[in-house]
């Protein structure tokens, strides 16, 4: 599988990362079983599909716990592993001890990518603890940073949904930040507008994640209704009509279904699924290092990877980009 380096760093990603949110299970993604897990894990790798991407947030720790066990067997330094603080433990007493819990849950040594799961701003950090706190310091966060990455706990630094203020911030901690994780599918493209081309100007790599927009992308789904509620949580959907939402917005409903119904049209005019075109899309060589696609499915992900590897004709992506104008610039 064809590699990138994160924007001007020597950290090497494969084009398509294996994102482990579900992995462990839980209420997000209901049960995912360790077999399962052990499956994907081992597939990808036969396919060297070797970063995988986690977080202490994802299912209460038991992603990375289930990611340890999986990985367990596979020599260390032949698998990438990204992991995510949140932001509500970068108060640097609680980044440590959080850091070597990860590593424990992990059972490794040292991950490869540390980033910090989104801004350290009293905004994001509501989202990640019932606890009232006070806003961790940015310049203590990113020292701590580096010196967990000076003891080689951490291998590289990177942060994730920073906007091009938030990255520069970071950047003058003095923390070299390898690469943000920003959201990127053919339905949620807004990261062209400023930040991509922001990380791509300051040396970071841009790691896209929600290549399949949760599934919307893999399915063909004639109306809204038909959609998951988990899945119809984003301001492309009306918040009136979902509970999870937290967004407050009407959406732009007719737009994105406009959007997925040309997508799976000009999908199946190159004899392609919906799924093969819109990963072979978020790889295209766009300024993106790394595109994270989920998936619990042995055959889904072996789908998946074959995708990758064979680049999409400059006409199809034409005709995707203006498909999902709309949709992207109601966004
Ligand atoms: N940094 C952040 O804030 C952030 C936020 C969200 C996500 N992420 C990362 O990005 C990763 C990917 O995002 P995601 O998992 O939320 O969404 P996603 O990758 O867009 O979609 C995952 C869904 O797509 C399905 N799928 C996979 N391949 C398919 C195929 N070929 N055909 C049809 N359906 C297919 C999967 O089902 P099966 O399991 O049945 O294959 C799963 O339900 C996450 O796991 C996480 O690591 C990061």
């Amino acid at each position: 599988m064809e590699r990138r380096a994160c924007g001007r760093h020597d950290l090497k990603l494969p084009v398509l990362g294996l994102g482990c949110w579900a992995f462990g299970g839980g209420d997000y993604w209901g049960p995912v079983s360790q077999s399962v897990v052990n499956d994907v894990v081992c597939c990808a790798m036969d396919h060297g599909c070797n970063f995988f991407d986690t977080a202490e947030m994802y299912n209460q720790g038991a992603s990375e716990s289930s990611l340890g066990i999986a990985l367990k067997g596979i020599p260390r330094e032949k698998v990438l592993i990204g992991g995510k603080i949140s932001p509500s433990n970068t108060e640097p007493g609680k980044l440590v001890e959080h850091c070597e819990a990860s590593l424990r849950r992990l059972q490794t040594d040292y991950i490869d990518l540390y980033m910090v799961h989104w801004p350290i701003t009293a905004h994001s950090i509501v989202h990640f603890t019932t606890e009232s706190m006070s806003t961790p310091s940015v310049t203590e966060a990113f020292a701590t940073l580096l010196e967990l990455q000076a003891k080689d706990k951490v291998r590289h630094i990177g942060v994730s949904n920073f906007s091009a203020e938030k990255l520069d911030e970071a950047m003058a901690t003095g923390a070299e930040i390898v690469a943000n994780e920003l959201p990127y599918s053919l339905l949620m493209r807004a990261i062209e507008l400023e930040i991509l081309p922001h990380c791509i100007k300051r040396g970071a790599g841009v790691i896209g994640y929600m290549a399949l927009m949760q599934g919307i992308l893999g399915k063909p789904y004639a109306s809204v209704g038909e959609i998951p509620v988990m899945q119809r949580r984003t301001r492309h959907f009306d918040a009136r009509q979902n509970s999870y939402c937290r967004h407050g917005l009407p959406g732009a409903e007719a737009e994105t279904m406009a959007a997925l119904a040309a997508i799976h049209r000009i999908a199946q005019a190159h004899g392609m699924t919906a799924a093969e075109i819109s990963l072979k899309w978020a790889v295209a060589g766009n300024g993106v290092t790394t595109s994270l696609c989920g998936s619990c499915n042995v055959k889904n992900l072996e789908r998946n990877l074959a995708a990758v590897l064979e680049p999409l004709p400059s006409d199809a992506i034409a005709e995707l980009n203006d498909a999902t104008q709309r949709a992207h610039i109601k966004k």
